[in-house]
Protein backbone atom coordinates (compact mmCIF):
# COMPACT_ATOMS: atom_id res chain seq x y z
CA UNK A 1 0.00 0.00 0.00
CA UNK A 2 1.51 2.99 -1.31
CA UNK A 3 1.31 5.86 1.76
CA UNK A 4 2.93 8.75 3.23
CA UNK A 5 4.15 9.02 6.61
CA UNK A 6 3.45 12.62 7.65
CA UNK A 7 0.11 11.05 9.86
CA UNK A 8 1.27 7.28 10.29
CA UNK A 9 3.78 4.66 9.92
CA UNK A 10 1.68 1.50 10.37
CA UNK A 11 -2.10 1.28 10.67
CA UNK A 12 -4.04 -0.11 13.89
CA UNK A 13 -4.31 -3.94 12.64
CA UNK A 14 -0.37 -4.01 11.05
CA UNK A 15 2.01 -4.44 13.87
CA UNK A 16 3.47 -7.66 15.11
CA UNK A 17 5.64 -9.38 17.06
CA UNK A 18 8.40 -9.01 14.44
CA UNK A 19 7.98 -5.35 14.69
CA UNK A 20 9.53 -5.32 18.45
CA UNK A 21 11.49 -1.98 18.96
CA UNK A 22 10.45 -0.37 16.05
CA UNK A 23 9.86 3.46 16.86
CA UNK A 24 6.66 4.28 15.17
CA UNK A 25 3.39 6.27 14.42
CA UNK A 26 -0.25 5.44 14.72
CA UNK A 27 -3.41 7.35 14.03
CA UNK A 28 -7.03 6.06 14.84
CA UNK A 29 -10.07 6.35 17.24
CA UNK A 30 -10.55 5.51 21.09
CA UNK A 31 -12.45 2.55 21.28
CA UNK A 32 -11.61 2.00 24.77
CA UNK A 33 -9.57 3.13 27.60
CA UNK A 34 -8.93 1.22 30.84
CA UNK A 35 -7.31 3.20 33.98
CA UNK A 36 -5.13 0.83 36.44
CA UNK A 37 -3.99 3.33 38.73
CA UNK A 38 -0.18 3.21 37.70
CA UNK A 39 -0.66 2.24 34.21
CA UNK A 40 -3.66 3.65 31.52
CA UNK A 41 -4.47 0.96 28.36
CA UNK A 42 -6.01 2.61 25.48
CA UNK A 43 -7.61 0.28 22.59
CA UNK A 44 -7.08 2.31 19.08
CA UNK A 45 -9.19 1.40 16.16
CA UNK A 46 -9.03 1.63 12.98
CA UNK A 47 -10.54 -0.12 9.66
CA UNK A 48 -7.46 -2.63 9.73
CA UNK A 49 -7.82 -3.50 13.62
CA UNK A 50 -7.06 -2.18 16.53
CA UNK A 51 -3.78 -1.81 18.80
CA UNK A 52 -3.95 -1.51 22.28
CA UNK A 53 -1.49 2.15 23.74
CA UNK A 54 0.07 1.71 27.02
CA UNK A 55 0.94 4.95 29.35
CA UNK A 56 3.13 4.58 32.06
CA UNK A 57 2.33 7.05 35.32
CA UNK A 58 5.78 6.32 36.27
CA UNK A 59 7.83 7.17 33.14
CA UNK A 60 5.82 10.10 32.09
CA UNK A 61 3.20 11.19 34.50
CA UNK A 62 1.90 14.26 32.11
CA UNK A 63 1.25 11.98 29.46
CA UNK A 64 -0.36 9.77 31.33
CA UNK A 65 -2.84 12.24 32.76
CA UNK A 66 -3.52 13.54 29.29
CA UNK A 67 -4.35 9.61 27.88
CA UNK A 68 -6.87 9.45 31.04
CA UNK A 69 -8.76 12.62 29.62
CA UNK A 70 -9.54 10.49 26.24
CA UNK A 71 -12.71 10.33 25.50
CA UNK A 72 -14.48 7.62 23.68
CA UNK A 73 -14.10 8.06 19.99
CA UNK A 74 -11.69 10.93 20.41
CA UNK A 75 -9.80 11.33 16.92
CA UNK A 76 -5.55 10.50 18.11
CA UNK A 77 -2.24 10.23 16.99
CA UNK A 78 0.57 8.28 18.75
CA UNK A 79 4.16 7.75 18.37
CA UNK A 80 6.30 5.34 20.37
CA UNK A 81 7.60 2.06 20.55
CA UNK A 82 6.07 -1.75 19.88
CA UNK A 83 6.98 -3.57 22.73
CA UNK A 84 5.65 -7.48 23.63
CA UNK A 85 2.64 -7.69 26.09
CA UNK A 86 2.99 -9.71 29.01
CA UNK A 87 -0.96 -10.29 29.06
CA UNK A 88 -1.65 -11.30 25.54
CA UNK A 89 -5.00 -11.46 23.50
CA UNK A 90 -5.22 -14.34 20.86
CA UNK A 91 -8.73 -13.34 19.43
CA UNK A 92 -6.76 -9.97 17.55
CA UNK A 93 -3.93 -10.35 15.01
CA UNK A 94 -2.10 -7.80 17.12
CA UNK A 95 -2.35 -9.09 20.55
CA UNK A 96 1.13 -10.32 21.40
CA UNK A 97 2.14 -6.47 20.94
CA UNK A 98 1.70 -2.99 22.61
CA UNK A 99 3.00 0.17 21.83
CA UNK A 100 4.61 2.66 24.83
CA UNK A 101 3.58 5.40 24.32
CA UNK A 102 5.38 8.82 24.10
CA UNK A 103 4.02 11.44 22.33
CA UNK A 104 0.01 11.69 21.93
CA UNK A 105 -1.59 14.52 19.49
CA UNK A 106 -5.24 14.68 19.81
CA UNK A 107 -5.91 15.10 16.26
CA UNK A 108 -9.97 15.88 16.83
CA UNK A 109 -12.56 15.15 19.96
CA UNK A 110 -15.78 13.80 20.16
CA UNK A 111 -18.87 13.96 21.64
CA UNK A 112 -20.02 10.93 23.33
CA UNK A 113 -21.61 8.76 20.87
CA UNK A 114 -25.21 7.74 21.15
CA UNK A 115 -24.10 4.01 21.38
CA UNK A 116 -20.57 1.39 20.97
CA UNK A 117 -18.64 1.32 18.20
CA UNK A 118 -18.94 -2.56 19.21
CA UNK A 119 -20.37 -5.82 17.35
CA UNK A 120 -22.36 -6.38 20.01
CA UNK A 121 -23.62 -2.80 20.56
CA UNK A 122 -26.11 -1.21 22.81
CA UNK A 123 -27.56 0.76 19.74
CA UNK A 124 -31.36 -0.32 18.54
CA UNK A 125 -31.23 -0.35 14.61
CA UNK A 126 -33.30 2.97 14.26
CA UNK A 127 -30.50 4.66 16.03
CA UNK A 128 -28.04 2.87 13.94
CA UNK A 129 -29.46 4.30 10.93
CA UNK A 130 -29.79 7.69 11.75
CA UNK A 131 -26.24 7.61 12.81
CA UNK A 132 -25.30 5.26 10.22
CA UNK A 133 -21.76 6.78 9.67
CA UNK A 134 -21.06 6.08 13.07
CA UNK A 135 -22.33 2.71 12.63
CA UNK A 136 -20.18 1.57 9.95
CA UNK A 137 -17.25 2.17 12.23
CA UNK A 138 -18.22 -1.22 14.04
CA UNK A 139 -15.80 -3.86 12.62
CA UNK A 140 -18.59 -6.01 12.02
CA UNK A 141 -20.20 -3.69 9.44
CA UNK A 142 -16.77 -2.57 7.94
CA UNK A 143 -15.82 -5.87 7.48
CA UNK A 144 -19.36 -6.44 5.28
CA UNK A 145 -18.39 -3.65 3.26
CA UNK A 146 -14.95 -5.20 2.55
CA UNK A 147 -16.68 -8.33 1.39
CA UNK A 148 -18.98 -6.45 -0.77
CA UNK A 149 -16.06 -4.43 -2.67
CA UNK A 150 -14.45 -7.61 -3.13
CA UNK A 151 -17.20 -9.57 -4.52
CA UNK A 152 -17.51 -6.89 -6.78
CA UNK A 153 -13.52 -7.10 -7.52
CA UNK A 154 -13.97 -10.83 -8.20
CA UNK A 155 -16.70 -10.64 -10.48
CA UNK A 156 -15.33 -7.81 -12.41
CA UNK A 157 -12.31 -9.97 -13.02
CA UNK A 158 -13.88 -12.96 -13.96
CA UNK A 159 -16.42 -10.73 -16.72
CA UNK A 160 -13.74 -9.16 -18.08
CA UNK A 161 -11.42 -12.18 -18.20
CA UNK A 162 -14.87 -13.43 -20.59
CA UNK A 163 -14.83 -10.80 -22.73
CA UNK A 164 -18.00 -8.51 -21.18
CA UNK A 165 -17.49 -4.90 -21.61
CA UNK A 166 -18.22 -2.51 -18.36
CA UNK A 167 -20.78 0.05 -20.01
CA UNK A 168 -23.19 2.68 -17.98
CA UNK A 169 -26.57 3.17 -18.80
CA UNK A 170 -28.46 6.13 -17.81
CA UNK A 171 -30.56 6.86 -14.30
CA UNK A 172 -33.43 9.21 -16.22
CA UNK A 173 -34.90 6.90 -19.07
CA UNK A 174 -38.22 5.93 -19.63
CA UNK A 175 -40.42 2.84 -17.71
CA UNK A 176 -38.50 -0.01 -17.55
CA UNK A 177 -41.30 -2.76 -16.78
CA UNK A 178 -40.27 -5.42 -14.06
CA UNK A 179 -43.56 -5.76 -12.07
CA UNK A 180 -43.03 -2.68 -9.86
CA UNK A 181 -44.02 0.85 -9.53
CA UNK A 182 -41.45 3.48 -11.36
CA UNK A 183 -39.56 6.74 -9.02
CA UNK A 184 -40.30 9.46 -11.72
CA UNK A 185 -38.40 12.46 -11.40
CA UNK A 186 -40.19 15.66 -12.84
CA UNK A 187 -38.31 17.41 -15.86
CA UNK A 188 -37.98 21.44 -15.79
CA UNK A 189 -37.31 21.84 -19.29
CA UNK A 190 -40.53 20.12 -20.21
CA UNK A 191 -42.86 20.51 -18.11
CA UNK A 192 -45.48 18.19 -16.85
CA UNK A 193 -43.22 15.43 -18.10
CA UNK A 194 -41.39 13.02 -16.10
CA UNK A 195 -38.74 10.89 -15.97
CA UNK A 196 -38.50 7.59 -14.78
CA UNK A 197 -35.70 5.69 -12.75
CA UNK A 198 -34.71 2.39 -14.14
CA UNK A 199 -36.59 -0.51 -12.52
CA UNK A 200 -33.51 -2.48 -14.15
CA UNK A 201 -31.37 -1.83 -17.02
CA UNK A 202 -33.30 -4.57 -18.59
CA UNK A 203 -34.47 -2.56 -22.61
CA UNK A 204 -31.11 -0.80 -22.75
CA UNK A 205 -29.11 -3.92 -22.50
CA UNK A 206 -31.25 -5.39 -24.90
CA UNK A 207 -30.22 -2.52 -27.02
CA UNK A 208 -26.97 -2.50 -26.12
CA UNK A 209 -27.16 -6.53 -28.22
CA UNK A 210 -29.05 -5.04 -30.77
CA UNK A 211 -25.93 -2.62 -31.43
CA UNK A 212 -23.44 -5.49 -31.26
CA UNK A 213 -21.85 -5.02 -28.12
CA UNK A 214 -22.08 -9.01 -27.55
CA UNK A 215 -21.17 -9.34 -24.11
CA UNK A 216 -22.12 -6.44 -21.53
CA UNK A 217 -22.00 -6.14 -18.19
CA UNK A 218 -22.34 -3.32 -15.09
CA UNK A 219 -22.81 -2.91 -11.55
CA UNK A 220 -26.57 -1.41 -12.01
CA UNK A 221 -28.40 0.76 -9.66
CA UNK A 222 -32.34 0.03 -9.84
CA UNK A 223 -35.12 1.75 -8.28
CA UNK A 224 -38.37 -0.06 -7.73
CA UNK A 225 -41.56 1.87 -5.26
CA UNK A 226 -42.92 -1.12 -4.29
CA UNK A 227 -43.65 -2.69 -0.46
CA UNK A 228 -40.03 -3.02 1.24
CA UNK A 229 -39.07 -6.32 3.52
CA UNK A 230 -36.10 -7.44 4.75
CA UNK A 231 -34.92 -8.70 1.24
CA UNK A 232 -35.87 -5.47 -0.57
CA UNK A 233 -35.11 -2.18 -1.23
CA UNK A 234 -35.98 0.87 -3.16
CA UNK A 235 -32.59 1.51 -4.38
CA UNK A 236 -30.61 -2.06 -4.59
CA UNK A 237 -27.68 -2.72 -6.89
CA UNK A 238 -27.85 -5.63 -9.53
CA UNK A 239 -25.23 -7.28 -11.43
CA UNK A 240 -26.51 -6.86 -15.16
CA UNK A 241 -25.72 -9.10 -17.76
CA UNK A 242 -26.31 -9.98 -21.59
CA UNK A 243 -24.80 -11.83 -23.93
CA UNK A 244 -25.74 -12.43 -27.74
CA UNK A 245 -25.81 -15.96 -29.58
CA UNK A 246 -26.71 -17.65 -26.47
CA UNK A 247 -29.17 -20.35 -25.17
CA UNK A 248 -30.05 -20.90 -22.33
CA UNK A 249 -27.29 -23.51 -21.75
CA UNK A 250 -24.49 -21.21 -22.36
CA UNK A 251 -25.70 -18.60 -19.77
CA UNK A 252 -25.79 -21.20 -17.39
CA UNK A 253 -22.44 -22.28 -17.46
CA UNK A 254 -21.54 -18.85 -17.78
CA UNK A 255 -22.62 -17.76 -14.71
CA UNK A 256 -22.15 -20.76 -12.94
CA UNK A 257 -18.62 -20.31 -13.22
CA UNK A 258 -19.13 -16.68 -12.12
CA UNK A 259 -20.59 -18.18 -8.68
CA UNK A 260 -18.06 -20.38 -8.16
CA UNK A 261 -14.98 -18.06 -9.04
CA UNK A 262 -16.85 -15.88 -6.39
CA UNK A 263 -17.01 -18.24 -3.74
CA UNK A 264 -13.27 -19.51 -4.06
CA UNK A 265 -12.32 -15.98 -3.91
CA UNK A 266 -13.95 -14.97 -1.11
CA UNK A 267 -14.37 -17.72 0.98
CA UNK A 268 -11.53 -20.34 -0.37
CA UNK A 269 -14.50 -22.78 -1.11
CA UNK A 270 -14.95 -24.96 -4.24
CA UNK A 271 -18.59 -25.15 -5.22
CA UNK A 272 -19.88 -28.33 -7.23
CA UNK A 273 -21.90 -27.74 -10.03
CA UNK A 274 -25.53 -26.80 -9.61
CA UNK A 275 -28.73 -28.45 -9.88
CA UNK A 276 -31.60 -27.81 -12.18
CA UNK A 277 -35.22 -27.60 -10.62
CA UNK A 278 -38.24 -27.49 -12.73
CA UNK A 279 -40.55 -24.55 -11.50
CA UNK A 280 -43.23 -26.98 -11.49
CA UNK A 281 -41.36 -29.41 -9.01
CA UNK A 282 -40.39 -26.56 -7.07
CA UNK A 283 -43.95 -25.59 -6.32
CA UNK A 284 -44.82 -29.36 -6.30
CA UNK A 285 -42.70 -30.58 -3.56
CA UNK A 286 -41.65 -27.37 -1.72
CA UNK A 287 -44.55 -25.05 -2.31
CA UNK A 288 -42.65 -22.37 -3.57
CA UNK A 289 -40.35 -20.94 -6.03
CA UNK A 290 -37.01 -20.63 -4.46
CA UNK A 291 -37.00 -23.37 -1.79
CA UNK A 292 -34.59 -24.00 0.53
CA UNK A 293 -32.70 -27.49 0.26
CA UNK A 294 -30.52 -27.77 3.05
CA UNK A 295 -32.88 -29.85 4.26
CA UNK A 296 -35.34 -31.91 2.42
CA UNK A 297 -38.99 -32.39 3.54
CA UNK A 298 -41.23 -32.76 0.46
CA UNK A 299 -44.96 -31.90 0.60
CA UNK A 300 -46.56 -35.29 -0.53
CA UNK A 301 -50.10 -34.85 -2.35
CA UNK A 302 -52.37 -36.97 -0.52
CA UNK A 303 -56.17 -36.45 -2.46
CA UNK A 304 -55.72 -40.22 -3.89
CA UNK A 305 -54.89 -41.44 -0.14
CA UNK A 306 -57.67 -39.94 1.53
CA UNK A 307 -60.58 -40.35 -0.87
CA UNK A 308 -63.57 -42.25 -0.09
CA UNK A 309 -64.03 -41.09 4.18
CA UNK A 310 -66.82 -39.93 5.81
CA UNK A 311 -64.80 -36.92 6.57
CA UNK A 312 -66.61 -34.01 5.00
CA UNK A 313 -64.16 -31.64 4.76
CA UNK A 314 -61.67 -33.56 2.83
CA UNK A 315 -64.26 -34.56 0.58
CA UNK A 316 -64.96 -31.08 0.04
CA UNK A 317 -61.70 -29.93 -1.13
CA UNK A 318 -61.81 -33.27 -3.24
CA UNK A 319 -65.25 -32.17 -5.50
CA UNK A 320 -63.82 -28.93 -5.45
CA UNK A 321 -60.70 -29.40 -7.03
CA UNK A 322 -58.72 -28.72 -3.48
CA UNK A 323 -55.57 -30.13 -2.59
CA UNK A 324 -54.81 -32.18 0.42
CA UNK A 325 -51.12 -32.47 1.10
CA UNK A 326 -48.68 -32.93 3.76
CA UNK A 327 -45.29 -32.81 5.15
CA UNK A 328 -43.58 -35.37 7.62
CA UNK A 329 -41.78 -33.37 10.35
CA UNK A 330 -38.91 -36.11 11.27
CA UNK A 331 -38.88 -36.43 14.97
CA UNK A 332 -41.57 -34.01 16.45
CA UNK A 333 -44.28 -37.09 17.75
CA UNK A 334 -43.97 -35.48 20.66
CA UNK A 335 -44.90 -32.23 19.94
CA UNK A 336 -47.58 -31.14 22.75
CA UNK A 337 -50.85 -29.91 22.54
CA UNK A 338 -49.38 -26.62 22.78
CA UNK A 339 -47.03 -26.73 19.77
CA UNK A 340 -49.41 -28.12 17.57
CA UNK A 341 -51.61 -25.42 18.77
CA UNK A 342 -49.18 -22.81 17.71
CA UNK A 343 -48.74 -24.75 14.26
CA UNK A 344 -52.14 -24.33 13.79
CA UNK A 345 -52.08 -20.66 14.53
CA UNK A 346 -49.14 -20.57 11.89
CA UNK A 347 -51.41 -22.07 8.93
CA UNK A 348 -54.37 -19.92 10.09
CA UNK A 349 -52.24 -16.55 10.43
CA UNK A 350 -54.03 -13.98 7.61
CA UNK A 351 -51.44 -13.82 5.41
CA UNK A 352 -51.78 -17.42 5.46
CA UNK A 353 -55.18 -18.27 5.34
CA UNK A 354 -55.57 -22.64 5.90
CA UNK A 355 -58.74 -23.30 7.91
CA UNK A 356 -56.49 -25.63 10.01
CA UNK A 357 -53.63 -28.01 10.55
CA UNK A 358 -54.51 -32.17 10.85
CA UNK A 359 -51.69 -34.19 12.12
CA UNK A 360 -50.88 -37.98 12.77
CA UNK A 361 -48.19 -38.66 15.01
CA UNK A 362 -46.19 -42.00 14.44
CA UNK A 363 -45.52 -42.08 18.41
CA UNK A 364 -42.54 -44.14 19.76
CA UNK A 365 -44.46 -46.92 21.31
CA UNK A 366 -46.17 -47.86 17.44
CA UNK A 367 -49.53 -45.99 18.31
CA UNK A 368 -50.87 -43.65 16.06
CA UNK A 369 -52.89 -40.44 17.21
CA UNK A 370 -54.55 -38.48 14.89
CA UNK A 371 -57.04 -35.36 14.64
CA UNK A 372 -58.39 -37.50 12.15
CA UNK A 373 -58.79 -41.03 13.41
CA UNK A 374 -61.92 -40.96 13.59
CA UNK A 375 -62.34 -41.08 10.13
CA UNK A 376 -59.26 -43.33 9.29
CA UNK A 377 -58.32 -46.39 11.33
CA UNK A 378 -55.01 -47.18 11.60
CA UNK A 379 -54.03 -49.22 8.93
CA UNK A 380 -55.11 -46.42 6.82
CA UNK A 381 -53.16 -44.24 8.79
CA UNK A 382 -50.40 -46.33 8.36
CA UNK A 383 -50.81 -46.28 4.72
CA UNK A 384 -51.37 -42.55 4.92
CA UNK A 385 -47.83 -42.26 6.58
CA UNK A 386 -45.85 -45.12 3.54
CA UNK A 387 -46.24 -42.16 1.70
CA UNK A 388 -44.16 -39.50 3.57
CA UNK A 389 -41.76 -42.36 4.71
CA UNK A 390 -43.34 -41.83 8.33
CA UNK A 391 -42.05 -43.73 11.26
CA UNK A 392 -42.07 -43.89 15.08
CA UNK A 393 -41.26 -40.62 15.73
CA UNK A 394 -42.75 -38.71 13.07
CA UNK A 395 -45.66 -36.39 12.68
CA UNK A 396 -47.27 -35.87 9.42
CA UNK A 397 -49.11 -32.46 9.18
CA UNK A 398 -51.68 -31.64 6.59
CA UNK A 399 -53.28 -29.18 5.18
CA UNK A 400 -56.64 -29.28 3.03
CA UNK A 401 -57.33 -25.93 1.06
CA UNK A 402 -57.36 -24.46 -2.24
CA UNK A 403 -54.16 -25.76 -5.01
CA UNK A 404 -52.13 -23.08 -4.49
CA UNK A 405 -52.78 -22.00 -0.88
CA UNK A 406 -52.05 -25.98 0.14
CA UNK A 407 -48.87 -25.54 -1.25
CA UNK A 408 -48.00 -22.32 0.06
CA UNK A 409 -48.64 -22.76 3.59
CA UNK A 410 -47.07 -26.06 3.26
CA UNK A 411 -43.58 -24.32 2.16
CA UNK A 412 -43.80 -21.84 4.69
CA UNK A 413 -44.75 -24.51 6.99
CA UNK A 414 -41.91 -26.22 6.06
CA UNK A 415 -39.57 -23.69 6.81
CA UNK A 416 -41.07 -22.57 9.79
CA UNK A 417 -40.20 -26.30 11.41
CA UNK A 418 -37.01 -25.91 9.78
CA UNK A 419 -36.07 -22.87 12.19
CA UNK A 420 -37.53 -24.83 15.24
CA UNK A 421 -36.09 -27.97 15.09
CA UNK A 422 -32.59 -26.41 13.75
CA UNK A 423 -32.68 -28.76 10.66
CA UNK A 424 -30.27 -25.96 8.95
CA UNK A 425 -26.62 -26.40 9.09
CA UNK A 426 -25.61 -22.49 8.96
CA UNK A 427 -22.47 -23.97 7.35
CA UNK A 428 -24.36 -25.83 4.37
CA UNK A 429 -25.04 -24.40 1.46
CA UNK A 430 -27.60 -24.92 -1.25
CA UNK A 431 -27.15 -23.32 -4.72
CA UNK A 432 -29.22 -24.63 -7.79
CA UNK A 433 -30.52 -23.15 -10.84
CA UNK A 434 -34.87 -23.16 -10.99
CA UNK A 435 -35.64 -23.47 -15.06
CA UNK A 436 -38.56 -23.47 -17.17
CA UNK A 437 -40.67 -20.71 -15.12
CA UNK A 438 -44.13 -19.91 -16.52
CA UNK A 439 -44.30 -17.28 -19.04
CA UNK A 440 -47.53 -15.71 -17.60
CA UNK A 441 -49.36 -15.97 -15.00
CA UNK A 442 -52.75 -15.04 -14.40
CA UNK A 443 -53.78 -11.54 -12.92
CA UNK A 444 -55.23 -11.95 -9.10
CA UNK A 445 -58.16 -9.98 -10.06
CA UNK A 446 -59.20 -10.73 -13.55
CA UNK A 447 -57.47 -13.89 -14.28
CA UNK A 448 -55.97 -12.98 -17.33
CA UNK A 449 -52.35 -13.57 -18.45
CA UNK A 450 -49.83 -10.75 -17.00
CA UNK A 451 -45.73 -11.30 -17.27
CA UNK A 452 -43.99 -13.45 -15.37
CA UNK A 453 -41.03 -12.00 -15.55
CA UNK A 454 -40.85 -9.14 -17.62
CA UNK A 455 -42.58 -8.91 -21.14
CA UNK A 456 -39.02 -9.59 -23.12
CA UNK A 457 -38.85 -13.26 -22.03
CA UNK A 458 -38.83 -15.80 -25.32
CA UNK A 459 -41.26 -18.10 -24.85
CA UNK A 460 -40.13 -22.01 -24.91
CA UNK A 461 -39.58 -23.96 -28.32
CA UNK A 462 -41.76 -26.82 -27.24
CA UNK A 463 -44.66 -24.64 -25.88
CA UNK A 464 -45.18 -22.26 -28.79
CA UNK A 465 -48.20 -24.54 -29.75
CA UNK A 466 -50.31 -23.30 -27.17
CA UNK A 467 -49.50 -19.50 -27.07
CA UNK A 468 -52.93 -18.70 -28.84
CA UNK A 469 -54.54 -21.53 -26.99
CA UNK A 470 -53.61 -21.73 -23.46
CA UNK A 471 -51.00 -19.38 -23.06
CA UNK A 472 -50.92 -19.94 -18.74
CA UNK A 473 -49.26 -22.77 -20.06
CA UNK A 474 -46.81 -21.44 -21.39
CA UNK A 475 -43.34 -21.87 -20.01
CA UNK A 476 -40.57 -19.08 -21.00
CA UNK A 477 -36.72 -20.02 -21.43
CA UNK A 478 -36.19 -18.19 -18.05
CA UNK A 479 -34.51 -19.20 -14.93
CA UNK A 480 -33.53 -18.13 -11.58
CA UNK A 481 -30.35 -18.81 -9.24
CA UNK A 482 -31.86 -19.69 -5.71
CA UNK A 483 -29.41 -19.56 -2.66
CA UNK A 484 -30.15 -20.94 1.22
CA UNK A 485 -33.83 -20.77 0.16
CA UNK A 486 -33.49 -16.59 -1.80
CA UNK A 487 -33.61 -15.57 -4.86
CA UNK A 488 -30.19 -14.56 -6.02
CA UNK A 489 -30.89 -13.68 -9.67
CA UNK A 490 -33.40 -14.09 -12.69
CA UNK A 491 -32.86 -14.04 -16.54
CA UNK A 492 -33.81 -15.24 -19.89
CA UNK A 493 -33.16 -16.15 -23.11
CA UNK A 494 -34.94 -13.20 -24.89
CA UNK A 495 -37.47 -12.47 -27.50
CA UNK A 496 -35.53 -11.18 -30.79
CA UNK A 497 -37.98 -11.21 -33.73
CA UNK A 498 -40.05 -7.96 -34.03
CA UNK A 499 -43.36 -10.16 -34.85
CA UNK A 500 -43.18 -12.07 -31.71
CA UNK A 501 -42.50 -9.38 -29.26
CA UNK A 502 -45.85 -7.85 -30.56
CA UNK A 503 -47.68 -11.14 -30.39
CA UNK A 504 -46.52 -11.38 -26.51
CA UNK A 505 -47.66 -7.59 -25.76
CA UNK A 506 -51.13 -8.59 -27.36
CA UNK A 507 -51.63 -11.28 -25.18
CA UNK A 508 -50.68 -8.81 -22.25
CA UNK A 509 -53.51 -6.91 -23.70
CA UNK A 510 -51.24 -4.14 -24.34
CA UNK A 511 -53.36 -1.46 -26.95
CA UNK A 512 -51.19 -0.74 -30.30
CA UNK A 513 -51.33 2.80 -28.32
CA UNK A 514 -49.95 1.31 -25.47
CA UNK A 515 -47.05 -0.36 -26.83
CA UNK A 516 -45.73 2.02 -29.07
CA UNK A 517 -45.63 4.88 -26.15
CA UNK A 518 -44.31 2.43 -24.21
CA UNK A 519 -42.30 -0.03 -25.80
CA UNK A 520 -42.19 1.62 -29.85
CA UNK A 521 -38.33 2.01 -29.78
CA UNK A 522 -37.53 -1.67 -28.73
CA UNK A 523 -40.18 -2.85 -31.42
CA UNK A 524 -38.44 -0.69 -34.01
CA UNK A 525 -35.03 -1.46 -32.92
CA UNK A 526 -35.69 -5.34 -33.34
CA UNK A 527 -36.47 -4.46 -37.05
CA UNK A 528 -32.79 -3.56 -37.99
CA UNK A 529 -31.11 -7.30 -37.09
CA UNK A 530 -31.62 -7.76 -33.64
CA UNK A 531 -29.14 -10.80 -32.94
CA UNK A 532 -30.51 -13.74 -30.98
CA UNK A 533 -29.49 -12.68 -27.06
CA UNK A 534 -30.15 -13.91 -23.33
CA UNK A 535 -28.98 -12.51 -19.96
CA UNK A 536 -29.48 -12.61 -16.48
CA UNK A 537 -28.93 -9.65 -13.26
CA UNK A 538 -27.84 -11.00 -9.86
CA UNK A 539 -29.25 -8.98 -6.86
CA UNK A 540 -26.16 -7.94 -5.79
CA UNK A 541 -27.39 -7.17 -2.13
CA UNK A 542 -28.91 -10.20 -1.62
CA UNK A 543 -25.86 -12.31 -2.68
CA UNK A 544 -23.88 -10.06 -0.27
CA UNK A 545 -25.64 -10.48 2.41
CA UNK A 546 -25.46 -14.71 2.31
CA UNK A 547 -21.53 -14.25 1.87
CA UNK A 548 -20.84 -11.50 4.82
CA UNK A 549 -23.75 -12.39 7.02
CA UNK A 550 -26.74 -10.25 7.91
CA UNK A 551 -30.05 -10.02 8.98
CA UNK A 552 -31.23 -8.47 6.24
CA UNK A 553 -29.89 -6.86 3.15
CA UNK A 554 -30.28 -3.12 5.01
CA UNK A 555 -26.94 -4.72 6.47
CA UNK A 556 -24.76 -4.97 3.52
CA UNK A 557 -25.95 -1.66 1.95
CA UNK A 558 -24.29 1.39 3.57
CA UNK A 559 -26.53 3.39 3.18
CA UNK A 560 -30.10 2.04 3.71
CA UNK A 561 -33.87 3.32 3.95
CA UNK A 562 -35.97 1.83 6.42
CA UNK A 563 -39.18 -0.39 5.71
CA UNK A 564 -41.20 2.87 4.98
CA UNK A 565 -38.65 3.79 2.94
CA UNK A 566 -37.22 6.37 4.60
CA UNK A 567 -33.41 7.18 5.11
CA UNK A 568 -33.26 8.01 8.86
CA UNK A 569 -29.89 9.96 8.85
CA UNK A 570 -30.75 12.32 6.14
CA UNK A 571 -34.48 12.41 6.56
CA UNK A 572 -35.08 11.48 3.09
CA UNK A 573 -37.81 11.87 1.42
CA UNK A 574 -37.82 15.41 2.46
CA UNK A 575 -40.34 18.71 1.56
CA UNK A 576 -39.37 20.65 -1.03
CA UNK A 577 -40.54 24.64 -1.20
CA UNK A 578 -43.16 25.84 -3.44
CA UNK A 579 -40.45 27.47 -5.98
CA UNK A 580 -38.39 24.07 -7.12
CA UNK A 581 -42.09 22.52 -7.76
CA UNK A 582 -43.25 25.54 -9.93
CA UNK A 583 -40.55 25.78 -11.70
CA UNK A 584 -40.79 21.73 -12.37
CA UNK A 585 -44.45 22.86 -13.40
CA UNK A 586 -46.30 20.97 -10.26
CA UNK A 587 -48.94 22.02 -8.27
CA UNK A 588 -49.59 20.26 -4.99
CA UNK A 589 -53.56 20.91 -3.99
P1 LIG B 1 -35.56 -9.23 -11.35
O1 LIG B 1 -36.63 -8.24 -11.26
O2 LIG B 1 -35.90 -10.63 -10.99
O3 LIG B 1 -35.00 -9.30 -12.85
O4 LIG B 1 -34.31 -8.75 -10.52
C1 LIG B 1 -33.09 -9.48 -10.50
C2 LIG B 1 -32.63 -9.72 -9.09
O5 LIG B 1 -32.55 -8.49 -8.37
C3 LIG B 1 -32.86 -8.69 -7.00
N1 LIG B 1 -33.94 -7.76 -6.62
C4 LIG B 1 -33.90 -6.96 -5.52
N2 LIG B 1 -32.99 -6.82 -4.56
C5 LIG B 1 -33.21 -5.91 -3.59
N3 LIG B 1 -34.30 -5.12 -3.53
C6 LIG B 1 -35.27 -5.22 -4.48
N4 LIG B 1 -36.34 -4.41 -4.43
C7 LIG B 1 -35.09 -6.18 -5.54
N5 LIG B 1 -35.81 -6.55 -6.62
C8 LIG B 1 -35.10 -7.50 -7.26
C9 LIG B 1 -33.27 -10.14 -6.85
C10 LIG B 1 -33.61 -10.55 -8.28
O6 LIG B 1 -33.39 -11.92 -8.51
N6 LIG B 1 -34.05 -7.33 -15.77
C11 LIG B 1 -34.31 -8.56 -15.04
C12 LIG B 1 -33.14 -9.50 -15.11
C13 LIG B 1 -32.96 -10.14 -16.48
O7 LIG B 1 -33.92 -10.74 -16.98
O8 LIG B 1 -31.84 -10.09 -16.99
C14 LIG B 1 -34.61 -8.21 -13.58
O9 LIG B 1 -34.44 -7.11 -13.13
O10 LIG B 1 -32.16 -10.90 -6.38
Amino acid sequence: MQSSTFYRTHHCGQLRISDIEKEVILTGWVNKSRDLGGMTFVDMRDRYGITQLVFNMETNAALCEAARKLGREFVIQVKGKVAERSNKNNNIPTGEIEIIVDELNILNHSELPPFTMEDETDGGEELRMKYRYLDLRRPQMQKRLMIRANMVKAVREYLDAEGFVEIETPMLIKSTPEGARDFIVPSRLQPGLFYALPQSPQILKQLLMVSGMDRYYQIAKCFRDEDFRGDRQPEFSQIDCEMSFVRQEDVWNMFEGMVKYVFKKIKNMELPDFNRLPYLDAIKYYGTDKPDLRFDCKIVDLNEAVTGSEFAVFNNIISSNGLIAGINAKGCCEYSRKQIDELTEFVKAPQRGAGGLIYIKYNLDGTIKSSIDKFYNEDKLKEIGKLFNAQSGDLILIVADKINRTRKVLGELRLELAKKQNWINKDDWSIFWVVDMPLFEPDEDSGEPIFAHHPFCSPHPDDFQYMDSDPLRVRAQSYDLVMNGNEILSGSIRVHDKTLQEKIFKILGFSEAEKEKRFGFLVNAFKYGAPPHGGLAFGLDRWVQLMAGGETIRDVIPFPKNNAGKDLMMDAPGEVDDKQLEIVGIKLK
